[in-house]
């Protein structure tokens, strides 16, 4: 197809000025979100996060107490939340889990393959069924929920689909031979999929972070040189926090990101971008400190503590 210079609009548009306004673009009003992992460090902030751009958000995670109460606080600020108690080791549950949205709400527009297990193992200690259980939850599991998503999105006309990656997918880190594949192969998953829904209006991303401070990554910042080596190699001297994911998720899922699909966007105060030469150790800490100190923080847990 060829495009006509005299269609290629000279002038605003004014329906499309109209969609600007952050509060629209950026807006899940009508949306329907199931975020995996929900309970987890980073995926209650994605929940929170689209619940309050106007989605109704289900939560789901293999434990009912953890999800529960975090769906009742987000009920308690307006959203409409649900939480689904299911274990991904069990084979039914990406159909129960996309089947609990279509029954609370009868569609699905954003969903987001979060849920995880990380087993930090030398790669001559990996035995055979750790390899099949992490494959199964990092990778398959996020494979079969996407099939039956992607599914219903079709017949409804689009949507957004995000699966959660790390920086092991571009770098090897010691002991990560389990997680660090499965997370590269979402991100080809996301650009297989780009290629078959695309056209039918369901945009596939992956969502990768760096290094965040969550719970289940307290071991790095409490381990006595692991922190120091990150913040030396990263550009912005202090771990990211998991609210800072919300705003790249809200790209991706909302029309902010209509025409961005098969990329893999990383969150990592510029880690992937590479760091400064000659950084006595030590030094990452000393700035972080300091953008503490300037009352920069942005909340959680002090990781000193
Ligand atoms: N925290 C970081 O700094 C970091 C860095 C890189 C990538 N990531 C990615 O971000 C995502 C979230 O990480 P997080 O720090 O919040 O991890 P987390 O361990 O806090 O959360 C993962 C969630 O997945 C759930 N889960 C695990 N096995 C399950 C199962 N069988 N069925 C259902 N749910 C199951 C857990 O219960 C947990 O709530 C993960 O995909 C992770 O790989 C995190």
């Amino acid at each position: 197809m060829s495009v006509d210079p005299a269609r290629v609009p000279v002038a605003l548009d004014p329906a499309w000025l109209d969609r600007l306004a952050p509060g629209r673009l950026f807006s899940l009003e009508g949306r329907v979100a199931i975020v995996t992992g929900a309970a987890g460090g980073i995926g209650r902030w994605l929940a929170a996060g689209f619940g309050l751009a106007g989605a109704r958000v289900l939560l789901t995670d293999r434990h009912h107490d953890p999800s529960s109460a975090i769906a009742a606080e987000l009920r308690d600020a307006g959203v409409d939340a649900r939480p689904l108690c299911a274990d991904l080791e069990d084979e039914s549950s990406p159909g129960r889990i996309v089947d609990g949205a279509l029954e609370a709400w009868g569609r699905v527009d954003i969903l987001v393959n979060n849920a995880r297990i990380h087993r930090r193992i030398p790669m001559l200690e990996v035995t055979r069924d750790l390899l099949d259980h992490v494959w199964k939850i990092d990778y398959i599991r996020a494979y079969e929920l996407s099939q039956i998503a992607a599914r219903h999105m079709v017949d409804q006309g689009g949507g957004a689909i995000i699966h959660i990656g790390s920086i092991s997918t571009e770098v090897g880190l010691e002991d990560v031979s389990l997680m660090g594949p499965a997370k590269a192969a979402l991100v080809q998953l996301a650009k297989a999929m780009t290629v078959e829904f695309a056209h039918l209006g369901v945009r596939t991303n992956v969502l990768a972070p760096g290094f965040l401070e969550t719970p289940a990554d307290a071991s790095h910042w409490r381990h006595p040189t692991r922190g120091d080596w990150i913040l030396d190699r990263t550009p912005m001297s202090r771990p990211g926090h998991p609210a800072e994911m919300v705003g790249p998720a809200l790209l991706l899922a909302s029309d902010a990101g209509s025409y961005i699909s098969g990329q893999a966007i990383y969150v990592d105060g510029g880690f992937g971008a590479g760091s400064r030469w000659d950084v006595p150790a030590g030094t990452g800490q000393a700035e972080y400190r300091a953008w503490i100190e300037a009352g920069r923080r942005i909340g959680g847990a002090d990781r000193r503590g």
